[in-house]
């Protein structure tokens, strides 16, 4: 058989680009068309297909959730990701958010539900899992926690649960934390069952309106470095769908380079020292 060719045309690019859009919001701007084309490349040869085109109509019909599609997301996305990333984040989490969400559930159910929403291979989950650990010997006596990771990545879920990391992943990780929450063995980084216990991973396409029904009654979600993927209409409805995820009173944190200015959200920007995290309010009294 002749050789794949090798250029994607700008006709090849916007149906691709399009369908995936359609498919999971991601949204390729037109300078992406060679990231697409260098990525997609690989499977149009292990498929034996001779264009983008022909490509495009192998996934045409193919159903949400389809084999096809999660080896697609898994060849597009970028898991970029290690622990402790945006400290600031974590401290704002123990020092501000969970002493006003306890405080507001005392007389209810003593039980916090976190949601790490595009958690790549992990890190970020296991990161909440820890700091949750950490505190449960003192502001969180007599709670329980789960935390959750969620990625439209299979193979990233998959190193995920295998919670297996390299030196470069645990550079930032604390040295209390690192001496009780991870057993090193030449020189890879295992994440202690103590931890590990702590959080479920799924594969959650944040698009995908049937699947986020399923996730709800979190009081704090991360989802950080993920909407940079989508455009402002995607980002809005990823958007609405984490607020109806949350407990009210529950908070949003997204990435530190990011911003919902110019958004339309019913989230409120609440600003703790160097950073912004984003309250679902009672209805009562939000503005
Ligand atoms: C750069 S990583 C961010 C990881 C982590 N949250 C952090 O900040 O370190 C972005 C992740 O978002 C995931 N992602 C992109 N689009 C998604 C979608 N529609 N649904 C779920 N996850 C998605 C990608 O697969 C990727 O693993």
């Amino acid at each position: 058989m002749e050789d794949i060719r090798a250029f994607m045309s700008q006709r090849e690019f916007q149906l691709l680009r399009d369908l995936i859009y359609k498919e999971s919001g991601l949204y390729f701007a037109d300078g992406k068309r060679y990231f697409l084309e260098i990525h997609l490349r690989p499977r149009l040869k292990e498929l034996g297909l001779e264009s983008f085109e022909d490509y495009y109509r192998y996934l045409l019909n193919r159903p949400p959730g389809d084999k096809e599609w999660m080896r697609l997301f898994d060849k597009i996305t970028i898991p970029e990701t290690f622990f402790f990333r945006d400290p600031r984040h974590f401290e704002v989490l123990k020092d501000e958010v969970i002493p006003e969400i306890t405080a507001r559930k005392k007389y209810g159910i003593k039980r916090l539900s976190l949601w790490s929403a595009g958690c790549a291979t992990g890190e970020e989950a296991y990161t909440l899992a820890m700091i949750l650990l950490e505190e449960s010997q003192v502001s969180l006596k007599g709670w329980s926690f789960k935390v959750i990771g969620s990625d439209i990545s299979m193979t990233a879920l998959q190193k995920a649960k295998e919670g297996a990391y390299s030196e470069y992943s645990v550079r930032y990780v604390p040295d209390l934390y690192m001496k009780k929450y991870f057993i090193e063995v030449k020189g890879i980084y295992y994440v202690s069952n103590d931890v590990r216990r702590c959080v479920d991973f799924l594969r959650v396409n944040l698009s995908s309106d049937e699947e986020m029904r399923r996730m709800r009654y979190f009081d704090v979600i991360f989802c950080r470095n993920v909407l940079i993927y989508f455009d402002k209409k995607s980002k809005e409805k990823v958007l609405e769908r984490l607020y109806e995820s949350l407990n009210t009173g529950g908070y949003l944190f997204i990435g530190s380079t990011e911003t919902l200015f110019g958004i339309d959200t019913p989230f409120k920007g609440v600003r703790f020292p160097g950073c912004t995290a984003y309250k679902k309010e009672d209805r009562d009294y939000a503005s």
